[in-house]
Protein backbone atom coordinates (compact mmCIF):
# COMPACT_ATOMS: atom_id res chain seq x y z
CA UNK A 1 0.00 0.00 0.00
CA UNK A 2 1.28 3.66 -0.20
CA UNK A 3 0.81 5.13 2.77
CA UNK A 4 1.19 8.98 3.65
CA UNK A 5 1.81 9.81 7.57
CA UNK A 6 0.97 13.25 8.56
CA UNK A 7 3.05 13.81 11.64
CA UNK A 8 5.87 11.96 11.18
CA UNK A 9 7.71 13.06 13.23
CA UNK A 10 6.32 13.35 16.83
CA UNK A 11 6.00 10.34 19.05
CA UNK A 12 3.08 8.09 17.71
CA UNK A 13 4.02 9.29 13.88
CA UNK A 14 7.52 8.49 14.25
CA UNK A 15 6.85 4.60 15.44
CA UNK A 16 4.64 4.43 12.89
CA UNK A 17 6.95 5.37 10.12
CA UNK A 18 9.16 2.80 11.26
CA UNK A 19 6.89 -0.03 11.96
CA UNK A 20 4.77 0.40 8.61
CA UNK A 21 7.97 1.22 6.10
CA UNK A 22 9.27 -2.43 5.91
CA UNK A 23 5.78 -3.62 4.61
CA UNK A 24 4.63 -0.46 2.59
CA UNK A 25 5.52 2.03 0.10
CA UNK A 26 5.40 5.28 3.00
CA UNK A 27 5.76 8.84 3.20
CA UNK A 28 6.09 10.80 6.12
CA UNK A 29 5.13 15.22 6.50
CA UNK A 30 5.17 16.74 9.06
CA UNK A 31 5.09 20.78 10.56
CA UNK A 32 7.82 21.84 8.19
CA UNK A 33 5.84 20.53 5.03
CA UNK A 34 2.33 21.42 5.30
CA UNK A 35 0.46 23.19 8.53
CA UNK A 36 -2.95 20.79 8.30
CA UNK A 37 -4.92 23.69 9.67
CA UNK A 38 -4.52 24.61 5.59
CA UNK A 39 -7.06 23.27 3.54
CA UNK A 40 -4.47 24.17 0.36
CA UNK A 41 -2.07 22.23 1.83
CA UNK A 42 -3.45 19.32 2.95
CA UNK A 43 -4.54 19.52 -0.45
CA UNK A 44 -1.39 19.84 -1.89
CA UNK A 45 0.38 16.92 -0.21
CA UNK A 46 -2.09 14.58 -0.89
CA UNK A 47 -2.71 15.16 -4.58
CA UNK A 48 0.80 14.76 -5.27
CA UNK A 49 1.25 11.60 -2.89
CA UNK A 50 -1.54 10.23 -4.09
CA UNK A 51 -1.69 7.54 -1.77
CA UNK A 52 -4.04 4.61 -1.14
CA UNK A 53 -4.20 5.70 3.04
CA UNK A 54 -3.32 8.74 4.81
CA UNK A 55 -2.47 7.54 8.40
CA UNK A 56 -3.01 11.29 10.21
CA UNK A 57 -0.79 11.71 13.66
CA UNK A 58 -0.51 15.14 13.72
CA UNK A 59 -2.31 16.93 16.31
CA UNK A 60 -1.38 19.82 18.72
CA UNK A 61 -1.34 17.89 21.50
CA UNK A 62 -0.54 20.29 24.83
CA UNK A 63 -3.46 19.25 27.15
CA UNK A 64 -2.73 22.41 29.14
CA UNK A 65 -1.27 24.47 26.24
CA UNK A 66 -4.57 24.02 24.77
CA UNK A 67 -6.38 25.99 27.81
CA UNK A 68 -4.76 29.21 26.89
CA UNK A 69 -4.90 28.81 23.06
CA UNK A 70 -8.26 27.79 22.05
CA UNK A 71 -7.90 28.87 18.47
CA UNK A 72 -5.05 27.05 17.47
CA UNK A 73 -5.80 23.78 18.84
CA UNK A 74 -9.07 23.80 17.22
CA UNK A 75 -7.12 25.00 14.21
CA UNK A 76 -5.35 21.82 14.30
CA UNK A 77 -7.11 19.18 16.20
CA UNK A 78 -10.84 19.99 14.87
CA UNK A 79 -10.20 22.25 11.03
CA UNK A 80 -6.93 20.08 10.71
CA UNK A 81 -8.88 16.96 10.31
CA UNK A 82 -11.61 17.96 8.14
CA UNK A 83 -9.26 19.56 5.74
CA UNK A 84 -7.81 15.99 5.47
CA UNK A 85 -10.80 13.78 5.39
CA UNK A 86 -12.37 16.42 2.26
CA UNK A 87 -8.94 16.20 0.31
CA UNK A 88 -8.74 12.32 0.66
CA UNK A 89 -12.91 11.41 0.14
CA UNK A 90 -12.72 13.31 -3.31
CA UNK A 91 -9.88 10.73 -4.25
CA UNK A 92 -11.60 7.65 -2.49
CA UNK A 93 -8.17 7.79 0.00
CA UNK A 94 -8.86 5.89 3.60
CA UNK A 95 -8.18 8.34 6.49
CA UNK A 96 -6.70 6.72 9.90
CA UNK A 97 -6.91 9.33 12.49
CA UNK A 98 -6.34 9.59 16.35
CA UNK A 99 -8.13 10.39 19.40
CA UNK A 100 -8.07 10.60 22.80
CA UNK A 101 -9.63 8.88 26.15
CA UNK A 102 -9.80 12.42 26.99
CA UNK A 103 -13.40 12.73 25.10
CA UNK A 104 -14.72 11.41 28.08
CA UNK A 105 -15.80 12.82 31.31
CA UNK A 106 -14.19 10.32 33.40
CA UNK A 107 -17.63 9.62 35.22
CA UNK A 108 -18.12 5.76 34.64
CA UNK A 109 -16.46 3.57 36.57
CA UNK A 110 -16.38 0.80 34.13
CA UNK A 111 -14.31 0.83 30.94
CA UNK A 112 -15.66 3.34 28.17
CA UNK A 113 -16.89 1.24 24.96
CA UNK A 114 -16.77 2.99 21.30
CA UNK A 115 -20.17 4.13 21.12
CA UNK A 116 -20.05 5.60 25.18
CA UNK A 117 -21.50 9.61 25.32
CA UNK A 118 -18.50 11.93 24.78
CA UNK A 119 -18.54 14.75 27.19
CA UNK A 120 -14.69 16.54 27.64
CA UNK A 121 -13.80 18.33 30.59
CA UNK A 122 -10.97 20.09 28.57
CA UNK A 123 -10.62 22.52 25.38
CA UNK A 124 -7.78 19.24 24.06
CA UNK A 125 -10.84 16.73 24.29
CA UNK A 126 -13.65 19.32 22.94
CA UNK A 127 -11.24 20.10 19.76
CA UNK A 128 -10.08 16.38 19.75
CA UNK A 129 -14.11 15.36 19.58
CA UNK A 130 -15.00 18.21 16.85
CA UNK A 131 -11.97 16.52 14.59
CA UNK A 132 -13.66 13.28 15.11
CA UNK A 133 -16.92 14.50 14.42
CA UNK A 134 -15.79 15.65 11.15
CA UNK A 135 -13.93 12.75 10.24
CA UNK A 136 -17.64 10.93 10.46
CA UNK A 137 -19.32 13.68 8.81
CA UNK A 138 -16.72 13.89 5.70
CA UNK A 139 -15.29 11.14 5.50
CA UNK A 140 -16.75 7.46 4.16
CA UNK A 141 -14.03 5.06 4.78
CA UNK A 142 -12.07 6.09 8.00
CA UNK A 143 -10.34 4.11 11.23
CA UNK A 144 -11.04 6.30 14.35
CA UNK A 145 -8.56 5.03 16.72
CA UNK A 146 -8.64 6.36 20.40
CA UNK A 147 -6.00 5.82 22.54
CA UNK A 148 -4.98 6.71 25.86
CA UNK A 149 -1.55 7.83 28.12
CA UNK A 150 0.79 7.02 25.51
CA UNK A 151 4.22 6.90 26.06
CA UNK A 152 7.36 5.99 23.56
CA UNK A 153 10.69 6.92 22.04
CA UNK A 154 9.97 10.84 20.94
CA UNK A 155 8.22 11.58 24.34
CA UNK A 156 9.12 12.84 27.40
CA UNK A 157 8.68 10.40 30.25
CA UNK A 158 8.87 10.13 34.35
CA UNK A 159 12.48 8.25 34.07
CA UNK A 160 13.40 12.00 32.33
CA UNK A 161 11.99 13.74 35.50
CA UNK A 162 13.42 11.28 38.14
CA UNK A 163 17.00 11.79 37.17
CA UNK A 164 16.39 15.53 37.70
CA UNK A 165 14.20 15.16 40.72
CA UNK A 166 15.04 12.88 44.27
CA UNK A 167 11.16 13.28 44.55
CA UNK A 168 8.40 13.10 42.76
CA UNK A 169 4.52 14.08 43.50
CA UNK A 170 2.35 11.93 41.23
CA UNK A 171 -1.73 12.16 41.25
CA UNK A 172 -4.04 8.51 42.71
CA UNK A 173 -6.95 9.84 41.31
CA UNK A 174 -6.59 9.40 37.85
CA UNK A 175 -6.82 6.11 36.11
CA UNK A 176 -5.86 4.91 32.79
CA UNK A 177 -4.31 2.57 30.34
CA UNK A 178 -0.86 3.30 29.61
CA UNK A 179 -0.25 2.77 26.38
CA UNK A 180 3.26 2.15 24.49
CA UNK A 181 3.12 3.65 21.33
CA UNK A 182 5.18 0.70 19.37
CA UNK A 183 2.45 -1.69 20.60
CA UNK A 184 -0.64 0.62 19.44
CA UNK A 185 1.61 1.05 16.13
CA UNK A 186 1.12 -3.20 15.55
CA UNK A 187 -2.47 -3.04 16.10
CA UNK A 188 -2.68 0.03 13.37
CA UNK A 189 -0.61 -2.17 11.34
CA UNK A 190 -3.04 -5.27 11.53
CA UNK A 191 -6.28 -2.79 10.71
CA UNK A 192 -5.37 -1.22 8.04
CA UNK A 193 -3.76 -3.93 6.63
CA UNK A 194 -7.00 -6.03 7.46
CA UNK A 195 -9.24 -3.63 6.02
CA UNK A 196 -11.16 -2.44 8.89
CA UNK A 197 -13.13 0.72 9.55
CA UNK A 198 -15.03 2.09 12.27
CA UNK A 199 -14.09 3.48 16.10
CA UNK A 200 -11.58 1.29 18.07
CA UNK A 201 -10.37 1.75 21.27
CA UNK A 202 -6.90 0.83 21.45
CA UNK A 203 -4.51 0.58 24.89
CA UNK A 204 -2.38 -1.54 26.56
CA UNK A 205 -4.44 -4.40 28.88
CA UNK A 206 -5.47 -3.33 32.91
CA UNK A 207 -5.17 0.00 33.89
CA UNK A 208 -3.32 1.96 37.17
CA UNK A 209 -3.31 5.38 38.42
CA UNK A 210 -0.67 8.35 37.57
CA UNK A 211 1.09 7.19 40.73
CA UNK A 212 1.10 3.47 40.37
CA UNK A 213 2.71 3.59 36.97
CA UNK A 214 5.59 6.41 38.24
CA UNK A 215 6.21 3.62 40.90
CA UNK A 216 6.52 1.05 38.59
CA UNK A 217 8.63 2.73 35.90
CA UNK A 218 11.07 3.87 38.39
CA UNK A 219 11.16 -0.10 40.10
CA UNK A 220 11.18 -1.04 36.32
CA UNK A 221 14.25 1.29 35.39
CA UNK A 222 16.08 -0.04 38.75
CA UNK A 223 16.04 3.76 40.31
CA UNK A 224 16.44 3.73 43.67
CA UNK A 225 17.49 6.95 45.17
CA UNK A 226 14.05 8.53 44.55
CA UNK A 227 10.23 8.25 46.04
CA UNK A 228 7.42 8.69 45.01
CA UNK A 229 4.29 9.97 46.63
CA UNK A 230 1.27 10.26 46.06
CA UNK A 231 -1.48 13.71 46.05
CA UNK A 232 -4.87 14.62 44.62
CA UNK A 233 -5.28 16.32 41.39
CA UNK A 234 -6.64 19.14 43.19
CA UNK A 235 -2.81 19.68 44.53
CA UNK A 236 -1.66 20.08 41.01
CA UNK A 237 -3.89 23.22 40.00
CA UNK A 238 -3.09 22.79 36.62
CA UNK A 239 -4.77 25.03 33.69
CA UNK A 240 -7.00 22.13 31.84
CA UNK A 241 -9.10 19.35 33.57
CA UNK A 242 -8.43 16.04 33.37
CA UNK A 243 -11.08 12.93 33.99
CA UNK A 244 -10.56 10.78 37.07
CA UNK A 245 -11.31 7.20 35.18
CA UNK A 246 -10.75 7.00 31.56
CA UNK A 247 -10.05 3.57 31.01
CA UNK A 248 -11.20 2.28 27.12
CA UNK A 249 -12.47 -0.97 26.69
CA UNK A 250 -10.55 -3.00 24.23
CA UNK A 251 -12.92 -5.32 23.62
CA UNK A 252 -14.15 -4.71 20.04
CA UNK A 253 -10.87 -4.77 18.76
CA UNK A 254 -10.21 -7.55 20.81
CA UNK A 255 -13.32 -9.84 19.46
CA UNK A 256 -12.72 -7.79 15.51
CA UNK A 257 -9.28 -9.30 15.27
CA UNK A 258 -8.99 -12.00 17.91
CA UNK A 259 -6.02 -10.25 19.21
CA UNK A 260 -5.33 -8.34 22.57
CA UNK A 261 -3.00 -5.99 23.46
CA UNK A 262 0.04 -6.87 25.94
CA UNK A 263 -0.43 -6.04 29.66
CA UNK A 264 0.54 -2.05 30.37
CA UNK A 265 3.23 -3.72 32.94
CA UNK A 266 4.74 -6.05 30.23
CA UNK A 267 5.16 -3.44 27.72
CA UNK A 268 6.70 -0.83 30.17
CA UNK A 269 9.30 -3.29 31.10
CA UNK A 270 9.54 -3.93 27.20
CA UNK A 271 10.04 -0.13 26.82
CA UNK A 272 12.36 0.26 29.37
CA UNK A 273 14.82 -2.69 28.49
CA UNK A 274 14.65 -1.19 24.87
CA UNK A 275 15.41 2.57 25.99
CA UNK A 276 18.29 0.95 28.26
CA UNK A 277 17.73 3.10 30.96
N1 LIG B 1 0.30 11.49 23.75
C1 LIG B 1 -0.75 10.89 24.29
O1 LIG B 1 -0.77 10.56 25.49
C2 LIG B 1 -1.98 10.60 23.45
C3 LIG B 1 -3.05 9.92 24.03
C4 LIG B 1 -4.17 9.63 23.25
C5 LIG B 1 -4.23 10.03 21.94
N2 LIG B 1 -3.19 10.72 21.40
C6 LIG B 1 -3.31 11.16 20.00
O2 LIG B 1 -2.34 10.48 19.24
C7 LIG B 1 -1.89 11.31 18.15
C8 LIG B 1 -0.38 11.42 18.17
O3 LIG B 1 0.02 11.98 19.42
P1 LIG B 1 1.56 12.17 19.82
O4 LIG B 1 1.62 12.12 21.30
O5 LIG B 1 2.42 11.28 18.99
O6 LIG B 1 1.78 13.70 19.37
P2 LIG B 1 3.15 14.51 19.20
O7 LIG B 1 4.31 13.73 19.71
O8 LIG B 1 2.88 15.88 19.74
O9 LIG B 1 3.29 14.58 17.60
C9 LIG B 1 2.48 15.38 16.81
C10 LIG B 1 3.26 15.79 15.59
O10 LIG B 1 2.42 16.64 14.79
C11 LIG B 1 3.16 17.83 14.48
N3 LIG B 1 2.21 18.94 14.29
C12 LIG B 1 1.67 19.75 15.22
N4 LIG B 1 0.86 20.66 14.65
C13 LIG B 1 0.87 20.40 13.32
C14 LIG B 1 0.25 21.01 12.19
N5 LIG B 1 -0.57 22.07 12.35
N6 LIG B 1 0.49 20.51 10.97
C15 LIG B 1 1.34 19.45 10.80
N7 LIG B 1 1.97 18.84 11.83
C16 LIG B 1 1.74 19.31 13.07
C17 LIG B 1 4.03 18.03 15.68
O11 LIG B 1 5.08 18.95 15.41
P3 LIG B 1 5.66 19.82 16.67
O12 LIG B 1 6.22 18.84 17.64
O13 LIG B 1 6.68 20.70 16.03
O14 LIG B 1 4.47 20.56 17.23
C18 LIG B 1 4.51 16.61 15.94
O15 LIG B 1 5.58 16.26 15.10
C19 LIG B 1 -2.63 12.64 18.33
O16 LIG B 1 -3.80 12.64 17.55
C20 LIG B 1 -3.02 12.63 19.79
O17 LIG B 1 -4.17 13.43 20.04
C21 LIG B 1 -2.06 11.01 22.11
Amino acid sequence: MKILILGHKGMLGSDLFLRLFVFHEVTGKDIEDLDIASEEACEGIISETEPDVVINAAAYTDVDGCEANREKCFSVNAEGVKNIALACEKRGIKVVHFSTDYVFDGRKSTPYLEEDVCNPINVYGQSKLAGEQYLQQYSSDFLLIRSAWLYGKNGKTIVDKAKINKQLEVVDDQVGAPTFSWDLTGAVQLLIEGKYNGIYHITNRGNCSWYEFARRIIKSAGINDVTVKPIKSDLLARPAKRPHYSVLSCRKFITSTGKAMRYWQVALDDYIRKMEY
